[in-house]
């Protein structure tokens, strides 16, 4: 692929596949990126496509499943994470016939020319049960899972993974992580979730953001989160959890672990994570920086490629399929200022920060 059209700065993204066997699929330690589309004016879905490719990044995540940009996708090295929409998810749960086509219409007329691996119901189903709508959705979510799960399955495709992105807003407590849990009105949801997701081997897919808990701390006035603690520096700050002696050298390994241990909690010990988000702001707010945002996904992805894996303090070792947010700034983001901010490039295209992702192993 030529990179003439490349942004003038480099962005180097360079991803190793340190395969895992399971499950009869593989999934490795690729960096993805998170390609949303809230904005004005942002580069073409054919352009967009072209920049993934010169970043190298080898994962995209849509919020949709656009079937212009699944076309585009074609033929190219890209796996894709596909989302049927949350105003999607009841009429599936209800009807075979629905879920038949939406997997006939985005997946079976695109696979396997278009690598679709994950497939993900929804979007933060929980954060936002206001309605007596939401809550049907929530209540739907899991069996919108199952049809589509079983519609693909019956079709013979086993490289789809099946899940659904939670925030960690669905958390009561995070900290110690040993003694985390789910919010207790969310178990009649949770429970069933975590149970297909078991019985699938599919990933927990948690968007999850040390950003905005360090910020959180810091407006709450509490005891300061260090900077370099969420920005996963490996310098000399460390916690070390009283229940379980675990040590950690990072915010987001605390936020991964404190759901592992939520988890476990309601009986479920090996179901795998993913991170369908994580990022930093490069503008809007304290914290919110160049540096720091370029400091941040250049330490996540040293971290999620490393080969061998990491993993987290409680889960050493494990793949954790990870995709960054954002491709773009968008700039028709509700919400504070860094809500807009959260790009890698800016909404026309061009570089915010140079993240060098070539690690050789
Ligand atoms: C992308 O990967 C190719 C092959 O591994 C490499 O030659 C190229 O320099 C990389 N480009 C960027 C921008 O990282
Ligand atoms: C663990 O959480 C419980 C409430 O769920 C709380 O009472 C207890 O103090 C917490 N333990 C620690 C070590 O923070
Ligand atoms: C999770 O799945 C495994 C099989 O992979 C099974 O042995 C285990 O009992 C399941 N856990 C629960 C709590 O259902
Ligand atoms: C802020 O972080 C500190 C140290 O990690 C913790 O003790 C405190 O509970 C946190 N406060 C909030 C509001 O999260
Ligand atoms: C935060 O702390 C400062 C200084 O310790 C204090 O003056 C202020 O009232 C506190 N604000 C809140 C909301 O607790
Ligand atoms: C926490 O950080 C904020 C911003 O840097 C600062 O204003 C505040 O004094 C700090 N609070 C504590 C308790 O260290
Ligand atoms: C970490 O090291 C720096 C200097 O290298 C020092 O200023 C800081 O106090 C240390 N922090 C802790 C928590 O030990
Ligand atoms: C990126 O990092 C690699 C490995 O550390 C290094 O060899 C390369 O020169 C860097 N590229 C840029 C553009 O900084």
């Amino acid at each position: 692929m030529e990179n003439k059209n490349f942004p003038k700065m480099a962005l180097v993204f360079l991803s190793f596949l340190s395969l895992i066997a399971f499950s009869g699929a593989t999934v490795s330690n690729m960096i993805g990126v998170n390609y949303g589309r809230l904005g004005n004016n942002l580069p073409s879905p054919a352009r967009s496509i072209e920049i993934l490719q010169d970043m190298n990044v080898s994962r995209v995540k849509l919020y949709d499943a656009d079937h212009e940009i699944l076309n585009l996708l074609s033929g190219k090295n890209i796996e894709v994470a596909i989302t049927v929409t949350n105003d999607e998810i009841s009429g599936i749960a209800a009807n075979q016939r629905l879920a038949d086509q939406w997997v006939y219409e985005h997946i079976i007329a695109h696979h396997p020319n278009t690598k679709i691996r994950f497939v993900l119901v929804g979007d933060e189903v929980f954060s936002s049960l206001s309605t007596d709508q939401d809550i049907q959705i929530a209540r739907d979510l899991v069996p919108a899972i199952r049809r589509i799960k079983n519609t693909i399955k019956a079709r013979g495709i086993r490289n789809i993974k099946v899940g659904t992105p939670l925030a960690m807003d669905m958390m009561e407590m995070t900290f110690p992580p040993s003694n985390a849990s789910f919010k207790p009105e969310l178990r009649e949801f949770m429970t069933p979730l975590l149970k297909y997701i078991n019985g699938t081997k599919s990933f927990f897919f948690l968007d999850v953001y040390p950003y905005l808990a360090w910020f959180e701390n810091q407006t709450a006035n509490q005891t300061n989160i260090s900077l370099d603690f969420a920005l996963l520096r490996s310098v000399n700050v460390t916690y070390t959890d009283p229940q379980t002696g675990l040590v950690y050298t990072n915010l987001l390994d605390q936020m991964l672990d404190s759901v592992v241990y939520a988890m476990s909690k309601l009986g479920y010990d090996n179901v795998m994570l993913a991170i369908s988000e994580t990022g930093w702001p490069h503008e809007g707010g304290s914290g919110a920086n160049p540096n720091n945002a370029a400091e941040y996904n250049n330490n996540l992805v040293r971290k999620m490629t490393a080969v061998p894996s990491i993993g987290t303090p409680a889960r050493p070792g494990q793949v954790i399929p990870t995709f960054i947010f954002s491709l773009y700034d968008e700039d028709q983001k509700y919400g504070p200022a860094t809500e807009r901010h959260w790009g890698m490039l800016t909404h026309d295209g061009s570089p915010v920060y140079a993240v060098n992702i070539t690690r050789m192993g």
